[in-house]
């Protein structure tokens, strides 16, 4: 049975339609999910919101931030980000609550001159307090393709992936009296701006400006929130990685991770902060 040639079009406006919605449902806008209070025209929109880039020059760098609050959740957001000699940009994402006793959960990629590698620094503050860094080279050049890097934030434990790779777990040491993030909702920020004088070789190297602007572009933004319902549910809270998940942080600590605050003898003499143990 054939359609008629009224049918056609209509089918084809109905499955773009469909297409769309589809869509929208999945990477969450830009312009419905941010408000950008940082850089005026340096933050750009692409594609009616499923594209945004940031940039920064000599005058200043540009940020993000997210209108809804999370407490608890899964981020996930596909970054892409500056191309050629981005020595002394940084590019930040990260969670945050406010004020002086705030909690946050970071994201910060340290630029380098071309060719070289950059950083992925992550840190965790609870109760304004962070000191827990690790850092990380990248497997990939994160400057050619967008990739994923996402946040998954439960009562018992911070997970940080890369493109679904769990590249570092945080577990909630409460019971060593080390306070957790798991009161304060927090949004969602990023920001692409200065700090050449720590951010490449610790300094060394300075941004050239002759480069600028510098762009990172994000897209496919998402955000799930946990419910309750997911937290009663025994099952649910116990899984943290599976075995897989744990071979995969295994490969990344081994081959990637530069730096890991539990490891510093010469930054701890005194002895390594309690959620360092095993526990
Ligand atoms: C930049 O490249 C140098 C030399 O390869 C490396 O030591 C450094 O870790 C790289 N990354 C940053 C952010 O400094
Ligand atoms: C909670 O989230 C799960 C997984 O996303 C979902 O299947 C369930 O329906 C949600 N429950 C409520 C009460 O929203």
């Amino acid at each position: 049975m054939g359609f008629s040639h009224y049918e056609l079009p209509k089918m084809l406006f109905i499955f773009l339609v469909f297409m769309n919605s589809c869509m929208f449902s999945y990477g969450g806008n830009f312009i419905q999910e941010f408000d950008f209070n940082w850089g005026g025209n340096k933050v750009k929109i692409f594609n009616g919101g499923q594209i945004l880039s940031l940039s920064m020059d000599k005058l200043s760098g540009s940020g993000f931030q997210s209108k809804k609050d999370y407490l608890f959740g899964r981020i996930d957001m596909q970054l892409k980000l500056v191309t050629g000699n981005s020595a002394g940009t940084v590019t930040s994402y990260y969670l945050s609550s406010k004020g002086s006793t705030h909690d946050e959960i970071d994201f910060e990629f340290l630029g380098n001159v071309s060719g070289e590698p950059f950083i992925l620094h992550t840190n965790v503050f609870s109760q304004g307090k962070g000191d827990k860094e690790q850092q990380f080279y990248l497997w990939f050049d994160p400057t050619k393709n967008f990739h994923t890097y996402s946040i998954i934030w439960k009562p018992q434990h911070i997970i940080f992936l890369v493109d679904n790779t769990p590249i570092r777990v945080f577990k909630n040491a409460e019971s060593l009296g080390v306070p957790f993030p798991k009161n304060q909702p927090m949004k969602i920020y990023s920001s692409l701006w200065n700090a050449d004088d720590w951010a490449t070789r610790g300094g060394l190297v300075k941004t050239d400006w002759s480069k600028a602007p510098f762009t990172a572009y994000y897209r496919n933004f998402h955000a799930q929130k946990f419910n309750k319902s997911q937290f009663l549910d025994a099952k649910w809270q116990n899984q943290e990685l599976d075995a897989n998940g744990r071979r995969r942080l295994r490969w990344v600590q081994r081959n990637y991770m530069i730096y890991n605050y539990c490891t510093d003898y010469k930054r701890f003499p005194q002895g390594f902060p309690l959620e360092c143990r095993k526990f």
